[in-house]
């Protein structure tokens, strides 16, 4: 996504703008489809695909600089501009442990005890809210440092209805450990197994070339393209001839 001119109008969504100057950015982004007051809009059109989605699962932890950067600069752009034609699914998780202690389940974190509290509020948001507003929140929190204090800001633009207490009270209480205890599982059973984090899967396969997501998922999808996919598969390197 380097260099895409977008990026940079995204990425401005993501600050902590106040709503008057957020609109005209709205509108901007907003295209033809009709959109939600005060949320951004996916740029591509939110018509029914006529073709399975493709799948992409990202199985990552909140702490992982390698997997906020996919999440913000590679997953995000891809979600904004052909959302009709993907399923994303978010496993917050990644490299932690659990351990049965004394028949509570209990984890331990590469990035220590906030990650682990981080990967719960992540599990709670994608819980308790639409996948959409679940997935804006944990983007915008991914994007900023002090995750915990931003909840809030975030919520208030992604899900202005959401109390941010009650999701600590999901991510500090049993819900929060069920939640990460079914992620754990499903990062357990991953074949083959992952080997580091971001581990990314398209249509179940690892996802190899980690900044290829675009053009892949618009080349396996089997409908008509849409719009913003890059006019060919993006198969140039980036190198000079003579
Ligand atoms: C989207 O992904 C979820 C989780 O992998 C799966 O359960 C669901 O069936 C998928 N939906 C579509 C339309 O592919
Ligand atoms: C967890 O440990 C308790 C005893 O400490 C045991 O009764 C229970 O079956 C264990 N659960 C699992 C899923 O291993
Ligand atoms: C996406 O995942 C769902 C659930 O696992 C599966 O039923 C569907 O076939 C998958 N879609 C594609 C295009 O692989």
């Amino acid at each position: 996504m380097a260099g895409s001119p977008l990026l940079p109008l995204l990425l401005a969504l993501l600050l902590r703008v106040p709503a008057e100057a957020r609109a005209p950015l709205d509108s901007l982004l907003r295209g033809a489809a009709p959109c939600q007051a005060g949320l951004p809009c996916p740029l591509a059109p939110l018509g029914k695909p006529s073709s399975p989605r493709v799948n992409v699962s990202l199985y990552y932890e909140a702490l992982c600089g390698g997997c906020r950067a996919f999440l913000v600069r590679e997953l995000f752009p891809t979600w904004l501009m052909v959302n009709e034609i993907l399923n994303v699914t978010l496993v917050p998780y990644g490299n932690a442990q659990e351990h049965n202690v004394s028949g509570k389940w209990e984890f331990s974190c590469q990035h220590g005890e906030e990650e682990c509290k981080l990967n719960k509020v992540e599990a709670c948001l994608l819980d308790q809210l639409e996948w959409s507003a679940a997935f804006l929140t944990i983007v915008c929190l991914e994007e900023l440092d002090d995750m915990e204090g931003n909840l809030k800001p975030c919520l208030q633009i992604y899900a202005p209805k959401e109390s941010p207490d009650a999701i600590m009270e999901c991510a500090m209480g049993d819900r929060g450990t069920q939640l990460l205890h079914v992620n754990a599982q499903l990062t357990g059973a991953l074949q083959p197994p992952h080997e580091y984090v971001p581990w990314v899967l398209v249509n179940g396969k690892p996802l190899e070339d980690i900044n290829q997501l675009l053009s892949l998922v618009c080349q396996l999808y089997q409908g008509e393209k849409p719009e913003l996919c890059p006019a060919q598969p993006s198969s140039h390197r980036d190198v000079c001839f003579k």
